[in-house]
C-alpha cells in the first residue's frame, strides 16, 4: 500500500508470541490521527486543493480502510499490469540485486502488506544468518499485522517497523544493524508525485543515505495510451469505485454531503506530461459542503476534481534526474545517487533501478 496518511487503522493486530516479540520493534511517529493538530493540517490541504481552479484533492485521501482494500483489488485486475509485472521482475532478479549489494538491511517506504518484499527477503536470507527489515507505513495496523506474519515465515528475520510518514521515518531511522542498507520504493508510487515533489523526495533520500548505501526504485514506464487508459478504466469498475470512495471518505471525515452518484470517474492519459490523470467529474451543476471545514463548493456540470496523477517514466531521463545533487547539500559533503543497474520485463512495461549513494 502506498503512503496513506489518513488510513484508518485496521483492527489491531494480535499480540505477537513472545518469541516473535523479541525480534520485533515498532516506533510510532504519528500523532494520534484524531488529534486537533492532525485534523487541522488535513483540512488545510483539502481547502487549498478545492479552492484552486481546476479543483484538486490530495491523493492520500484514497486510502481509508475501504480505499486500501479497493487498491489491493486493483493490483489483481487483468488490466492493471504494474503489480504483476514488477513482481515478475523481482522474481527473476532479486538474487542478482542481492549479489550486487551484498548483505544489507532493507528499508521499505510504504510497505503495506510487504508481499513483493518477500522476494527480496528470500534473496537476502541466503546471504546472512540474521536479515533485517525496516518497513515504513502510516497504517500501523497493516504494518504490525504483516510484520508478525513475516516473523512467523522467516524464523531468523528481525524487524524494526516505523509507523509514520516517509519524512518522519527517514529522519528517525536507527543506525543500520548490518554493514549497509537499501531503501526500497516499489510499485511506482513515485509516479504519484509531481516533478517538484519528486526532486524534493530524491533530495531527502540522498540526505538519508550514507555513501555506499543503496536505493531500489520500481517505476512504471511509458507505453501506449490505450494500454494505460485501460489500466485506469478497468472493465469491472474497481478503479471507479476507488476514485469515488475519496468523496465518501471526505464525507465521513469532514461531515460532508457529496452525492457520490452525482460524480463520475474519469481517467485520461496526458501524452504531453506522460501521466494518467484521474478526475471526478460533476454530472450536474451542484453544491457540496464539508461542514467541519466550513467549506461550500459550487460545481458546474462537467467540472472536474483532479484526484491523482500517475506519471509514466523514461528510464534514461529518470536516471539523469536521480544523479542531480541534493538542493541543500553543504560544500564538501555532497552526495548523489548513482544508478548502477536497471532491470525491465520483456515488454519494457516496468523498470527497477538500483542506485548507490556516492560522494561528490
Ligand atoms: C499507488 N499508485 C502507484 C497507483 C498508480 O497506479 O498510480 C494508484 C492507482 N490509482 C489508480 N489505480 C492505481
Amino acid at each position: 500500500m502506498p503512503e496513506s496518511v489518513y488510513a484508518e487503522s485496521l483492527a489491531s493486530a494480535a499480540q505477537p508470541h513472545p518469541q516473535l516479540h523479541s525480534r520485533l520493534q515498532l516506533t510510532r511517529l504519528l500523532a494520534d490521527s484524531g488529534s486537533n493538530q492532525t485534523q487541522a493540517d488535513q483540512g488545510l490541504q483539502v481547502i487549498q486543493g478545492l479552492s484552486k481552479t481546476p479543483k484538486t484533492l490530495p491523493a492520500q485521501y484514497f486510502y481509508d480502510d475501504r480505499g486500501s482494500l479497493l487498491f489491493e483489488q486493483i493490483c489483481e485486475l487483468p488490466e492493471y499490469y504494474p503489480t504483476r509485472t514488477e513482481t515478475a521482475i523481482l522474481q527473476a532478479y532479486a538474487p542478482a540485486i542481492a549479489t550486487l549489494t551484498g548483505s544489507c538491511e532493507l528499508v521499505e517506504l510504504g510497505s503495506g502488506s510487504s508481499t513483493k518484499t518477500r522476494l527480496l527477503l528470500d534473496a537476502y536470507s541466503q546471504m546472512g544468518p540474521t536479515p533485517w527489515y525496516c518497513p515504513i507505513d502510516v497504517s500501523g495496523g497493516i504494518l504490525e499485522q504483516s510484520a508478525i506474519t513475516l516473523l512467523q515465515d522467516y524464523p531468523t528475520l528481525n524487524i524494526h517497523g516505523y509507523v509514520g510518514t516517509y519524512e518522519a521515518a527517514l529522519a528517525a531511522l536507527a543506525q543500520p544493524q548490518l554493514p549497509t542498507r537499501m531503501i526500497c520504493f516499489l510499485g511506482s508510487t513515485l509516479g504519484n508525485l509531481n516533478p517538484q515533489e519528486c526532486q524534493a523526495f530524491f533530495d531527502q533520500l540522498t540526505r538519508s543515505l550514507q555513501p555506499g548505501e543503496y536505493l531500489l526504485l520500481g517505476v512504471d514506464l511509458q507505453k501506449s495510451p490505450q494500454q494505460l487508459e485501460a489500466a485506469y478504466n478497468d472493465s469491472q469498475g474497481i478503479t471507479a469505485a476507488f476514485n469515488l470512495n475519496m468523496l465518501r471518505h471526505l464525507n465521513w471525515r469532514f461531515q460532508g454531503n457529496f452525492q457520490l452518484d452525482n460524480f463520475e470517474h474519469l481517467a485520461v492519459y496526458n501524452a504531453a506530461e506522460h501521466q494518467i490523470e484521474m478526475h471526478l467529474q460533476s454530472l450536474s451543476a451542484q453544491q457540496a459542503k464539508l461542514a467541519a471545514l466550513d467549506l461550500t463548493l459550487e460545481f458546474e456540470q462537467g467540472e472536474t476534481i483532479r484526484t491523482e496523477i500517475s506519471r509514466k517514466f523514461d528510464l534514461t531521463t529518470l536516471q539523469q534526474q536521480l544523479q542531480q545533487q541534493p538542493a541543500q547539500a553543504q560544500p564538501g559533503t555532497t552526495k548523489r545517487l548513482q544508478p548502477l543497474q536497471t532491470w525491465t520485463d520483456a515488454n519494457h512495461w516496468f523498470g527497477l533501478i538500483l542506485c548507490q549513494c556516492q560522494r561528490g
